[in-house]
């Protein structure tokens, strides 16, 4: 079903069955992206709703599933600390999946958190990406496919609510000053977020029902939401919700 902003919205009963389909699906995504292509390009988010997708993917069947030796990886976003720290994006990622998976580690690309000058990582990380991703119509890298998730604030990736990083035109990744956390993350911005092939939102619990609803133009409210804001200009944009994110969205979506 669609959503009144144009996103395809996929509904699973629990958690664990949304991360069954997610593992499906992006195995399903590499196999036939990379076709024709030397490699796959991937975006990971940070967060607890995406670590037991990771967790599945390092698993049974699905290292034999796609030719992950043709993946590289990259992160949507970082906190601005060093990769052992357990706020780290990347230390979640590389031992849920990264450490033991089957994606080569010359292949993985992690963002510079504990970097002195967040500017100067940010401007180095979009350098990489420039290097390592096919340029889409816009002169961004264009990703196959960023997975991000939602915040209570309506935050994705780190674009959060009244930051500079929401304005960026020009950066792929931002430096990001969130007075609200104290905190500064780095970020991909909007344009190189559009610039992807596919984005794919995944949101579960409760606690997420009323922003899910407003992000997806149900009801009022979602319209200057940074979530809302991600609209990839080839249109494909995916929301995987469990039953209780999902529960302010009208019966039978
Ligand atoms: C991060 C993120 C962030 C995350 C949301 C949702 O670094 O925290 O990448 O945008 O996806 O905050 O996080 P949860 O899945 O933990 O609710």
């Amino acid at each position: 079903m669609k959503s009144p902003t144009g996103a395809m919205i996929h509904v699973f009963p629990h958690l664990d069955s949304l991360i069954e389909a997610a593992a499906n699906a992006l195995t399903d995504h590499v196999v036939r992206a990379v076709d024709g292509h030397e490699f796959y390009t991937l975006a990971l988010s940070g967060g607890n709703t995406p670590q037991p997708l990771y967790r599945r993917l390092a698993t049974g069947p699905y290292r034999d599933l796609a030719p992950w030796d043709r993946v590289k990886v990259f992160f949507a976003d970082e906190r601005a600390v060093p990769p052992t720290h357990p706020d780290s994006n990347w230390l979640m990622a590389w031992e849920a999946w990264l450490r033991d998976g089957p994606i080569p580690s010359r292949q993985i690309f992690r963002m510079e958190g504990e970097a002195g000058d967040l500017h100067e990582a940010a401007q180095r990380y979009s350098e990489t990406l420039t290097h390592e991703v096919y340029s889409g119509p816009t002169g961004f890298p264009a990703l196959d496919l960023v997975l991000l998730g939602l915040g209570q604030d309506g935050h994705t990736a780190s674009l959060f609510p009244q930051t500079a990083a929401l304005d960026e035109t020009l950066r792929v990744v931002a430096a990001n000053d969130v007075p609200q956390l104290g905190a500064k993350r780095l970020t991909l911005t909007y344009p190189a977020i559009d610039a992807a092939r596919e984005v794919w939102f995944m949101v579960s619990g409760a606690a997420k029902a009323r922003r899910v609803a407003q992000c997806l133009g149900f009801i009022a409210g979602g319209d200057n939401l940074p979530a809302t804001l991600v609209r990839p200009l080839g249109g494909n944009l995916h929301w995987w919700l469990d039953a209780a994110a999902a529960a302010q969205l009208p019966q039978g979506v």
